[in-house]
């Protein structure tokens, strides 16, 4: 149904351009779940925003196709997009909760919202909304509610909801549970899951939280730096992952089913920054294993196993790899080697500044 080719997002920025989205390519089949990881900051929200085309100002689409049945977004009319967004493509952003009109009952923004994309009566679309709030786990009463009556994970149902009424293809869910606490969050990942599967839409499931994915989606698309380090089967990927930064966000997020392990090691170091040119793996800085090809040459995304896809150097050699990400020191000796490379590059600036004033002297 969604058919990602080879995406590239730009944003131009004070004295250049920064690259968020670097040659991204996945499809979404019809009822399929994709998960896209990541840290802060590696492109997942651009990549939504991109599909919907609800890019910034300064963002714009430098490469790439985006089919959507068949059809490519990349170069409609905005017009065209928003006919089709909230109909065809729904989006439950980050901050969606926020973007309830505080003045109207969530009943009438949602009829509203359902009375502008189809041709239903008023009575049609509050029988419509009462269905929508029920799969959502809200009482039809909540719908005379204003939002600053409702929690935050009601009002967050309540979008869900609403991006639901309109029985989209596709769901685009960006990291709609990290505003609510990790109860309500739990539960409505179970919502989200089991509506996903009563409505066969499809779904874009974007979180820093990896081991959130594994609960709701098939598909899983692990992004560093705005490139595409893995993306697997879920099961294949939870039993067995490939990349060493998915094996080093598999020990920061540890999943809930897997008590008694050691506690959380975060990945040392910062992601790369894309307003600069990269080279070689974008992940080498960080990594525990990278070795001079890997500082040089960017590695292609190599098939590992059917429907297993991982961008690494030295994918034959993740046995170890796996031994390795798991102990402690490892990841220690990595920050120390981050360390250094931070004290080389003050003593080189140090140098440097000196011969600067020594010949202005
Ligand atoms: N409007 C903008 N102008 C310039 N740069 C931007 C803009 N929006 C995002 N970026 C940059 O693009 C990169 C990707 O940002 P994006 O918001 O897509 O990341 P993300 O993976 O969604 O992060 P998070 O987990 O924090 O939501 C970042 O380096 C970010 O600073
Ligand atoms: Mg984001």
């Amino acid at each position: 149904m969604l058919d990602v080719q080879n995406l590239s997002v730009e944003y131009k920025i004070q004295g250049g351009v920064l690259r968020a989205v670097d040659g991204v390519s996945f499809t979404l089949k019809r009822a399929e779940s994709l998960g896209i990881v990541g840290e802060s900051g590696c492109g997942k929200s651009t990549i939504a925003k991109a599909l919907l085309q609800l890019l910034p100002k300064n963002g714009k689409i430098s490469g790439g196709h985006v089919f959507f049945d068949g059809d490519d977004l990349v170069g409609k009319s905005a017009e065209e997009i928003r006919k089709m967004r909230q109909k065809r493509i729904a989006l439950v952003s980050q901050s969606a909760m926020n973007s309830l009109n505080p003045v109207h009952t969530v009943g009438k923004q949602i009829i509203e919202a359902i009375r502008c994309h189809s041709r239903m009566s008023v009575k049609e679309a509050y029988a419509r909304a009462v269905e929508v709030f029920s799969m959502v786990g809200l009482e039809e009463k909540r719908l005379r509610s204003f939002p600053h009556q409702l929690s935050g994970g009601m009002k967050q149902r309540a979008i869900i909801a609403m991006a639901l009424s309109l029985e989209p293809d596709i769901i685009i869910a960006d990291e709609p549970t990290t505003a609510l606490d990790v109860v309500v969050q739990g539960r409505i990942l179970q919502r989200i899951q089991k509506i996903h599967k009563e409505i066969s839409s499809s779904m874009i499931f974007i979180t820093h939280d990896i081991s959130v994915v594994s609960e709701v989606c098939e598909t899983i698309m692990v992004m560093y730096g705005g490139r595409v380090m893995e993306i697997a089967d879920t099961d294949s990927f939870f039993r067995a992952p490939y990349h060493p930064y998915s094996l080093g966000l598999q020990n920061a997020f540890p999943s809930i089913t897997e008590i008694g392990r050691e506690e959380l090691v975060s990945i040392p170091g910062s992601p790369p920054n894309l307003s600069e040119p990269q080279e070689g793996c974008r992940f080498h800085v960080r990594c525990p294993f990278a070795t001079e090809t890997c500082r040089i040459q960017e590695p292609p995304l190599e098939k590992v196993r059917d429907d297993h896809y991982s961008a690494c150097w030295y994918n034959d050699k993740v046995e170890s790899f796996r031994r390795e990400a798991g102990k402690r020191d490892t990841w220690e000796s990595v920050r120390k080697r981050i360390e250094e490379q931070i004290l080389r590059e003050d003593a080189h600036e140090e140098i440097e500044h000196e011969e600067i004033k020594g010949a202005g002297r």
